[in-house]
Order: C-alpha cells, then sequence, then structure tokens
C-alpha cells in the first residue's frame, strides 16, 4: 500500500483507535432536503469538530461545506435514483476521479446493490471506481445493503460485504445485525456500520456500542445524529462509544447530560 493510501485511511481510521465516527450526511443526491439537512450548513458546522470524517455529496461539499475545513472528506460518487424510485436499487458513476482529487477527498463512496436486479451494473461500477481511485492512492469505501427489501441478516451482509471487499474495497459500510462477528470475521478491510433510519437516541447508542464490540471499525452514522432531538450531545456521545470505548449506558448518560 502506498505512503498516500496510507495517509488517506490513516486520517479516516485513527491509528490510535483503528476505529473512526464517520459523520454522513450525503443523503441529499436520492432524498433531496431531507429532514435535519434542509441547511446542511447549519446542521453539520457544530457536528464537524467532534467527527472524524465528513461522507456527503460533491454539491453539499461545495455550497455548505467550507474549505478551510479539517475534516477529511469522503466523496459519495455514486447515484442516479430519487426517492421517487426507491423500489430500483440502481446507482452509477456520479463523479469522475479528477473531481474527486480536485476537492482533495480522502475517500470515494460507491453504492452495490447486491441481489437486487442491477447488481451487475452496480459491482461493475464500483470495480471501475476502485481500479481509477486506486491509480491515485484514494480509498474506495463500498456501501452495501441498501434498499427496503432485503433481509438485513449476517448471511447476506457477509455476501455482500465480502463481495465489496473481493472487488478491492479498502473500506466496507454495511449495517449492523446478530451476530455480526461473523460478518467482521469474513471482511478482509475495515467494516463501519450505517445507522440507519432514526431509531430512540438510546437504541442507537447501544447498536454502536454492539457493533463496535463485535469488531466493527466504527460507524458511518447521518439520521441518528442530525436527527436527535440533541444533536451535538448525540455525536459526543457517538464519539465516546466509538473512540473511548464507552458503554451505551454511560454514552447515554452522556446524551443526557449534554442535552
Ligand atoms: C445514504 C447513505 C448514508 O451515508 C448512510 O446510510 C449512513 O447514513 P444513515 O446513518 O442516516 O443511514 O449511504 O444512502
Amino acid at each position: 500500500m502506498d505512503w498516500g493510501m496510507k495517509n488517506r485511511l490513516a486520517r479516516i481510521i485513527r491509528p490510535k483507535t483503528g476505529r473512526t465516527l464517520m459523520f454522513a450526511v450525503d443523503h441529499g443526491y436520492f432524498m433531496g432536503p431531507t429532514s435535519g439537512l434542509e441547511n446542511l450548513d447549519e446542521t453539520v458546522e457544530p457536528l464537524l469538530p467532534y467527527a472524524d470524517s465528513l461522507m456527503l455529496t460533491r454539491g453539499a461539499l461545495r455550497y455548505y461545506v467550507t474549505a478551510e475545513t479539517d475534516v477529511p472528506i469522503i466523496l459519495r460518487v455514486s447515484g442516479g435514483t430519487s426517492i421517487l424510485n426507491k423500489q430500483i436499487l440502481h446507482e452509477g458513476i456520479t463523479v469522475s476521479m479528477e473531481e474527486a482529487i480536485r476537492l482533495n477527498v480522502s475517500a470515494v463512496a460507491f453504492s452495490i446493490m447486491v441481489g437486487a436486479d442491477y447488481e451487475r451494473d452496480t459491482l461493475l461500477g464500483f470495480a471501475k471506481v476502485v481500479d481509477q481511485a486506486e491509480r491515485y492512492g484514494i480509498p474506495a469505501l463500498a456501501v452495501t445493503a441498501v434498499g427496503k427489501d432485503i433481509d438485513r441478516d449476517a448471511k447476506y451482509l457477509s455476501l455482500a460485504s465480502r463481495i465489496a471487499a473481493e472487488m478491492g474495497a479498502r473500506i466496507v459500510k454495511t449495517y449492523f445485525c446478530q451476530e455480526f462477528e461473523k460478518v467482521v470475521r469474513s471482511c478482509p478491510v475495515p467494516i463501519v456500520i450505517a445507522g440507519g433510519k432514526k431509531i430512540p437516541e438510546k437504541d442507537a447508542l447501544q447498536m454502536a456500542y454492539n457493533a463496535v464490540q463485535s469488531g466493527a471499525s466504527g460507524v458511518d452514522m447521518g439520521r441518528n445524529i442530525f436527527q436527535a432531538d440533541a444533536p451535538v450531545a448525540m455525536v459526543q456521545a457517538v464519539r465516546s462509544i466509538v473512540q473511548e470505548d464507552a458503554t451505551a449506558n454511560t454514552a447515554f448518560e452522556m446524551y443526557n447530560d449534554l442535552k
């Protein structure tokens, strides 16, 4: 692995802990101004100090995030369908590697739809992104298990995550599930879990705790942070679990104190 790739990965997954709190606000590429992201700059600004990295689209980066930020960026480079067509699980490349370099990002993120009608297209698209990204020492993060009509169990998530890694992903983002340690064990690269739809803060913290205890390298959490009753308190509570090994109960107490 060349120096550049190592350096970009180290900016995302902190070497001291082997963990990362990725703050995800890339939802707009298919959800538009989803609740909490209407004024993305106002949402992101107070939360950034607690994030190890920020996942978003090129438009969000350009229009809502100051270039002076020192938080490493994970650029969403796939898309092509909106929430109005959520039954169509299909994404293609929407950003060139030249643009990713121009934006000085630390990684690129692409969704693969394993098990969906267009799985082949998305896997081939991901392979192309990996080829281009690796040429410049940029890690590719595979977003797996998107879409509602799949059973997010260890069998399926192990399949999707391992396919992603075998295709060349340097990081895999998937969802937490029972027996998650099986998913981690069968994937040769770091896995982070998406938070998914908003759930009670206590449950989201328990999920983050269970995930890192099962071997996840952290979280790529969005809605459960920016849609929380107190987002700044929530991101700090999640950080205490991911980077300081706090228990879910301690983190929830922190959340309530900070709230
Ligand atoms: C949306 C994404 C998000 O990055 C991912 O789902 C994490 O966000 P959340 O925790 O809100 O699910 O890929 O398609």
